[in-house]
Order: structure tokens, then sequence, then C-alpha cells
């Protein structure tokens, strides 16, 4: 209901004030998240794109931090940390920060950070020196960057490979 006509209202809204602001992709046939992830991508133009699952909302300030790490080094792929935003009274669940990691099905996980990082007692520092070649598949890249290491593969057709490829990729 909310995502036909309501959405193209919405849209035409928003690009009247700023031309060109949301551009919507539509497959003509289910694709998956993967294909889907790569379309958006090819529709973007900004130097640097964020993938993400429909059902993320987004904090104020989110970005900043996350465009931070990537202008420092443009082949950093960010995972920003992620809470809970309960179904029944959207009230926020904080979830313990974490690195994420993956098991022999290889299933997400999230990872308590290393030792090294509890040492610094700064919670907004990255996580980054946890050695793991896995990111949930909600992250940030540079455009460029990610078409260099070949996008996702867009044969996977359905969630769960992805967090592990883009790190063999990376
Ligand atoms: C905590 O980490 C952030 C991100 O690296 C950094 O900008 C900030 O200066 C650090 N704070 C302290 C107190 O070290």
């Amino acid at each position: 209901e909310e995502l036909k006509e309501k959405l193209k209202e919405y849209v035409n809204e928003v690009n009247m004030r700023k031309p060109g602001f949301i551009k919507v992709v539509r497959h003509s046939k289910q694709e998956g998240l993967i294909r889907s992830r790569v379309s958006g991508w090819r529709a973007a133009t900004a130097p640097v794109v964020a993938l993400f699952d429909a059902h993320v909302e987004f904090n104020v300030g989110w970005a900043e931090p996350v465009l931070m790490r990537i202008k420092e080094n443009r082949k950093r792929v960010i995972s920003p940390s992620f809470d809970n935003i309960k179904y029944d009274n959207f009230e926020i669940e904080e979830y313990p920060l974490s690195a994420q990691g993956f098991d022999w099905e290889l299933w997400c996980r999230y990872l308590n950070p290393p030792k090294s990082w509890w040492k610094l007692e700064n919670t907004t520092a990255p996580i980054s020196s946890c050695r793991s070649p896995a990111l949930i598949g909600c992250f940030i890249v540079d455009r460029e960057y990610f078409q260099e290491i070949g996008l996702l593969d867009e044969g996977m057709e359905v969630y769960g490979g992805e967090n592990v490829e883009l790190g063999i990729r990376v």
C-alpha cells in the first residue's frame, strides 16, 4: 500500500524541491537482494554509495563519521553499528557494539570487538582491528572502488553469502 502510488507521490514531491534527488529503480521481475543492490549502485552518481536493506532506518548524524573513514582511505568498506527498532512501539533497543563475522554455515554473526579495541575506551573508535573478513550485507563504499573490486556476484539469488564475498574481494 505504501509503496506504489504513495511512494511515487512522495518521490515526485521531493524531486520538485530537489530535482533528481531520489531515483526509484524498478525491476520487471523479483531479483532478490544482490542484483537489487547492484542495480541501485548502477543508478547512483554520488562519489560514495550506501547499500542497505529496505527495513533499515537512519539516525541523525549517521553519515559524517562514515564519510570521514572513507575520505581517509577510499578502500574502506564501512558498516555502521545497528540497533533494533521494536516493531510494536518503535522504541530503540541499543545493541552492543560489535564486529561482524560468520560461522561454519557462513551465517553472519556479531562478534565481541577485540581487546585492543576495548583498551581504547572509546566507543566511537572504528572496530577495524578485528581480524574478520566479513561484514553484514549493509555497507557504505566509494562508488568507483566498488566497481574496481568487481561489485557483488550477481549470480547470488538470496541473502547470506554477500557478507563473506565482499570481504574476500576487498
Ligand atoms: C575516539 O575515536 C574517534 C574516531 O577514531 C576519534 O575521532 C576521537 O578523537 C577519539 N576520542 C578520543 C578521546 O580518543
